[in-house]
């Protein structure tokens, strides 16, 4: 898409905090608008950069779902009593920690050496961050909108995996992952789009949405190498993830042993006891016959 359109836009009213501030100089057009934000292309100084504006909370009940908030911990209790209760405090609270959600796991993510857009600042309900372009300049187009070859699909796929694997060393899963939340800039697909991101530690839900997003990979990628489709990358990378084994450079099967589920130590010691009482007990029914006759 290209980045001018001949005339600029007039500066939508969510925006002019920010322009009064400074962050933003100028509003180059509206890149478009989702159900959960609304995006611009904004130019800051020399750079052309992308405003990420939130919307109301109300729009967005699905990824709010309790399994994301699990384990996102409001470290603040007076915060912590308001979200309960719900009151609009709870409410604005809750608002806050939805959008710096986003801005905190892009922070993390790019320090991380994950290709994500570099966040810049979150304020005022907008997200300010790199406008991801393609070789031409453009703004990027989303991996759904791009054919490819089979070959570049599994170059792709492999790739994107190494980036999950990355973020979960990071500790950090993406949770709405797909071909709508992947980039394909100049150097290679972006990830973008994580305010659902969750914890990888301290959520039951983890290993579930791990391996969604993961098959979402191979459910797009499969398209054009249907051979994708029957690996079981998501599974591999959590039980390398839970047994300590998982770092960026790890070479994945997408096979699985058969049997991963850790051994159950204490079934195993409580079989060898009743093994022992057992045996004890015979050998005294067979003292207690050849003492009796
Ligand atoms: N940093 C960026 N650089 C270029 N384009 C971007 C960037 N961030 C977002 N976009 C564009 O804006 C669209 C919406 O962004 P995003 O997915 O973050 O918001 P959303 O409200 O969750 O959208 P949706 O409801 O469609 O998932 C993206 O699909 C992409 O086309
Ligand atoms: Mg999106």
């Amino acid at each position: 898409m290209p980045l001018t359109g001949g005339g600029r836009v007039k500066t939508p009213k969510r925006l002019l905090p920010l322009v009064e501030e400074g962050l933003i100089d100028e509003v180059i057009s509206q890149l478009m608008s989702g159900k959960e934000a609304t995006v611009y292309v904004v130019r800051s100084g020399d750079s052309t950069r992308c405003a990420k504006v939130y919307k109301d909370a109300k729009q967005r009940s699905f990824r709010q779902a309790a399994s994301y908030r699990e384990g996102r911990k409001v470290k603040n209790s007076r915060e912590a009593r308001a979200i309960e209760k719900g009151s609009r405090y709870g409410r604005e609270v809750q608002e806050q920690h939805w959008q710096n959600a986003e801005v905190d796991a892009l922070f993390r993510l790019a320090n991380a050496g994950v290709r994500v857009p570099q966040p810049y600042i979150c304020t005022d309900g907008v997200l300010l961050m790199e406008l991801v372009t393609d070789a031409d300049g453009n703004v990027a187009p989303r991996l759904n909108d791009v054919d490819m070859s089979e070959a570049r699909a599994v170059e792709l796929h492999a790739r994107l995996l190494n980036e999950v694997v990355r973020m979960l060393c990071a500790g950090v899963i993406h949770g709405d992952l797909s071909e709508y939340n992947i980039l394909l800039a100049e150097d290679g697909p972006v990830i973008i789009d994580l305010p659902q991101a969750v914890d990888a530690a301290g959520n039951l839900e983890a290993p579930a949405m791990l391996e969604r997003d993961v098959d979402n990979l191979a459910a797009y990628f499969g398209r054009f190498a249907p051979h994708l489709l029957s690996a079981n990358y998501g599974k591999e990378i959590w039980a390398l993830f839970e047994g300590g084994g998982l770092h960026p450079e790890v070479q994945l099967t997408g096979q699985i042993e058969l049997d991963t589920t850790p051994v159950d130590l204490d079934a195993v010691l409580q079989e060898l006891e009743d093994t022992r009482l057992e045996e004890e007990a015979r050998v005294r029914h067979e003292q207690s016959l050849r003492e009796g006759g």
